[in-house]
């Protein structure tokens, strides 16, 4: 064989080669080529090296030449088929890990209980008219429960029967809030007016379950102090307030009642289902419950109210009965 036939077997050898692996379509078929063409010893490079043999001494620089040209050709042919091959492995096997074709498997995402969105609710209503959020602890001592509202010692309000009273520690005797109306007095105690806060929160009473009471409730209270309030400007706040929540056609009502923090006060009653039926109380802050405070009730004026906030998340739903909020039951809850 002369020095043409021989670099026309090389590059032949390496067109094949590159034509191989440029065809290999998995690892497999990369490997097989690898060895058919660069097995050091079937290979067919290194046939075709075993023939340097026969050319002359000054023919063989240059098949050396074509051989390192064809081997590199080769190299090169051969990497660029195991970098398209892995890339290929891992496509699939993240394919293989989401099968699409797999018939799908659908989980129903939780949501918040239908008496928390009914918070959420009534604090963006009651924000857009300029009340703010004030918290108050639900385990209360009897001055902010009681006394500062203008309920003494003596008062039925107080009886243990009516209200969830702890164990007597360190001399202050301490209870469940019976109401938000605590969170008046507390605002009231570190600010100065003007006035204008929101409370929502559980109270407890040991009522008896039923359909429209239950021992522990969420009730949303309403403070407004500043000079010159009137009635009116509460029945505006409370008419305005339904009608955000409820919708227009709902009738409210005031009915003339008595608290002991208010004066004058009404229960204010919602229609529903073709009767009436009372969300709550609210009335003019009594000047003693202000001068408990400190504030002059001769300057100073407010209004007050607190809402059941259950009744109003059934009235809004058309829950009948308060306990299927609390019956834990998702076939329930899941409907709001
Ligand atoms: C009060 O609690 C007064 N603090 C309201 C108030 C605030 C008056 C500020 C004046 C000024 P009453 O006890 O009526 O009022 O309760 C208010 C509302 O809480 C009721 O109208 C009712 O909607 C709700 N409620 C009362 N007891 C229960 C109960 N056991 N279960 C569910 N809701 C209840």
């Amino acid at each position: 064989m002369g020095l043409a036939d021989f670099v026309a077997a090389v590059e032949q050898l390496a067109a094949d080669g590159v034509a191989a692996f440029a065809e290999a379509a998995d690892a497999t078929s990369v490997e097989q080529a690898r060895v058919g063409f660069l097995g050091a010893k079937q290979g067919r490079l290194k046939q075709v090296q075993q023939l340097l043999g026969g050319l002359s001494a000054t023919e063989k620089p240059a098949a050396g030449r074509a051989l390192n040209e064809a081997k590199e050709r080769l190299q090169a042919a051969l990497e660029q088929a195991l970098a398209r091959t892995e890339q290929q492995a891992s496509t699939s096997v993240a394919r293989a890990a989401v099968d699409l074709t797999l018939p799908g498997i659908s989980r129903a995402l939780g949501h918040r209980h239908p008496i928390t969105q009914t918070i959420q609710r009534l604090i963006e209503i009651m924000g857009r008219m300029g009340f703010e959020v004030a918290e108050g602890p639900e385990v209360e001592d009897e001055w902010h429960n009681f006394e500062a509202l203008n309920i003494p010692a003596d008062h039925p309000a107080r009886d243990p029967l009516d209200n969830f009273y702890l164990a007597n520690a360190g001399g202050i005797l301490r209870l469940l809030r019976s109401q938000t109306s605590t969170v008046q007095v507390r605002v009231m105690e570190m600010h100065e007016p003007p006035i204008r806060i929101i409370s929502l929160g559980r109270v407890y009473r040991p009522d008896e379950a039923d359909a429209t009471h239950f021992p522990m409730f969420h009730q949303i209270e309403g403070l407004l102090v500043a000079r010159g309030v009137t009635m009116a400007n509460l029945k505006t706040t409370l008419n305005d307030f339904a009608k955000s929540y409820l919708g227009s056609e709902v009738p409210i009502r005031f009915r003339p009642s008595f608290f002991p923090f208010t004066e004058p006060s009404v229960e204010v009653d919602l229609h529903w289902q073709d009767r009436w039926m009372e969300f709550g109380g609210a009335g003019m802050v009594d000047p003693a419950v202000l001068a408990a405070v400190g504030y002059d009730p001769e300057v100073f004026s407010g209004f007050a109210f607190g809402l059941g906030v259950e009744r109003l998340c059934m009235r809004r739903h058309g829950i009948t009965d308060i306990r299927d909020l609390y019956s834990g039951d998702v076939r329930f809850l899941r409907q709001f």
